[in-house]
């Protein structure tokens, strides 16, 4: 079996971005990513984007390839890339949220949150912590 790995990008939605777009980007996911064995999960809000995939190297790579040219976001940022030994979101073909409408209520503190914002809007570079907060935020922790 090839090597697990997980990839982070934070990106800015487009303004012709809209709902019905969001609902076929996760279509999308939904239709390939249980083929290339892919999980993790989308969040959004009304401006950003932040998704953490996990799979193969390889597919991972294919997949961030595909996604940094959609037209449907810009500035996409790359905030980790590596190997892990075990899946963070075994059983999501992509699990998503719309940041906007849900609210933290998990265990996450006032500064979990505050750390969590930064990480969206990318003021802050994603690490262990970040990695926590996600887990909290999909209360898978
Ligand atoms: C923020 C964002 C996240 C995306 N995530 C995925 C994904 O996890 N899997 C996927 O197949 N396509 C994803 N897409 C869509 C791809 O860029 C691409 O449009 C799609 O894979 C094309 O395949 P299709 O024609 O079979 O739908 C994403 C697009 C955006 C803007």
């Amino acid at each position: 079996m090839s090597t697990l790995y997980r990839l982070v990008y934070t990106s800015f939605r487009k303004p012709e971005c809209d709902e019905n777009e969001i609902q076929n980007i996760l279509q999308s996911c939904k239709k390939n990513n249980p083929g290339r064995d892919i999980t993790g999960v989308l969040l959004h809000s009304d401006k950003r984007f932040i998704q953490y995939i996990e799979g193969s190297k390889e597919e991972v790579e294919q997949l961030y390839d595909l996604i940094s040219d959609d037209p449907r976001h810009t500035s996409i940022n790359q905030r980790n890339f590596e190997a892990i030994n075990d899946r963070l979101f075994p059983s999501w073909e992509m699990g998503y949220k719309d940041i906007d409408k849900v609210s933290f209520n998990t265990d996450a503190s006032t500064e979990d949150q505050k750390t969590f914002n930064g990480i969206i809007k990318g003021e802050l570079d994603f690490d262990d912590n970040a990695l926590r907060i996600l887990q909290l935020f999909f209360k898978m922790a």
